[in-house]
């Protein structure tokens, strides 16, 4: 594979980063993640915006403009002859001298891009449809931000599995789902698809923004607000979003069956609604 590594196109193996680089002493980057289909970057603008927003809440340096980011990215694709897969992208507040204030000014970000092969279209967790399992949600308060502070969401993850499930759900302290370890969270209940509003407390997911653009188009009913853990296990179907796992549904939570069990006809619906307008 081909890396991109500040400026420079190189195989992985020759691909490296400064042991003082924040990222690695301090999580001190943020990054983001775009799916790739037949070649074609899928919702690339929106993962720019984002990307942009990050780095703003974070008084961090663009590392190049967004025409040059996205010729990376096309660029990787083109050079590893990626079909289908991701593109994942990562900036850091570059290599200084360890110190919990920001480095001089002038310290130049750091910008690493690689491509990863994936089945995205094709899937047997969409087939089956996901297990969750709920786990506290105790990251920090900046969720809406794409920090690469990925410890605690790998845990619950890893809780999650333990308990025999693909995937944890975080609950926060008032016993309301925030989110997926790394996607967004839907119930649809009463015929509607809930799911939580946009706030510091969640990522805004670009596949979210996708999936409810949709909803409006097709006469889906959505209901934006945050909904319980109870509320959750009661529901008709439940369902995930995010770049890589587009809409996959979910079938059980917490070991309870979700309707009849089987994926539901709303996130099937809004799947292929997805796909179809992506490709
Ligand atoms: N994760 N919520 C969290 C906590 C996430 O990490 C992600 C994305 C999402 C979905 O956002 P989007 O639709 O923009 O992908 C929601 C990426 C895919 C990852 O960490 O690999």
């Amino acid at each position: 594979r081909i890396t991109y590594v500040n400026g420079d196109y190189l195989p992985e193996s020759e691909a490296k980063v400064s042991i003082f680089d924040r990222g690695f002493l301090m999580a001190d980057g943020v990054y983001e993640v775009t799916t790739v289909i037949g070649g074609k970057l899928i919702d690339f603008p929106g993962h720019m915006a984002r990307l942009k927003r990050s780095l703003g809440e974070l008084a961090m340096a663009a590392p190049a403009g967004e025409e040059e980011i996205l010729a990376i990215h096309r660029e990787l694709v083109r050079r590893n002859e990626l079909d289908e897969g991701l593109v994942y992208l990562q900036v850091t507040r570059g290599a200084a001298d360890r110190d919990f204030a920001f480095p001089p000014e002038g310290t130049a970000p750091s910008l690493v891009l690689f491509t990863q092969k994936l089945a995205v279209l094709e899937r047997e967790t969409v087939r089956r449809g996901l297990k969750v399992a709920s786990v506290p949600d105790l990251r920090w308060a900046r969720r809406d931000i794409k920090t690469v502070q990925l410890l605690y969401p790998t845990l619950a993850k890893m809780e999650a599995k333990a308990k025999g499930a693909d995937d944890a759900w975080m609950v926060d302290d008032e016993g309301l789902v925030t989110e997926g370890s790394s996607n967004n969270a839907y119930i649809v209940a009463g015929g509607k698809v809930v799911t939580r509003p946009l706030s510091h407390s969640i990522l805004h997911g670009i596949t979210r923004g996708a999936v409810l653009a949709l909803t409006a188009s097709t006469g889906i009913e959505l209901e934006e607000r945050p909904f319980s853990l109870a509320e959750a296990k009661a529901a008709e179907e439940a369902f995930i979003t995010s770049a890589s796992a587009f809409v996959t549904p979910v079938v059980s939570i917490d070991g309870v069956p979700l309707g009849t069990g089987a994926p539901g006809p709303v996130a099937a619906r809004l799947r292929e609604l997805y796909i179809a307008e992506s490709l």
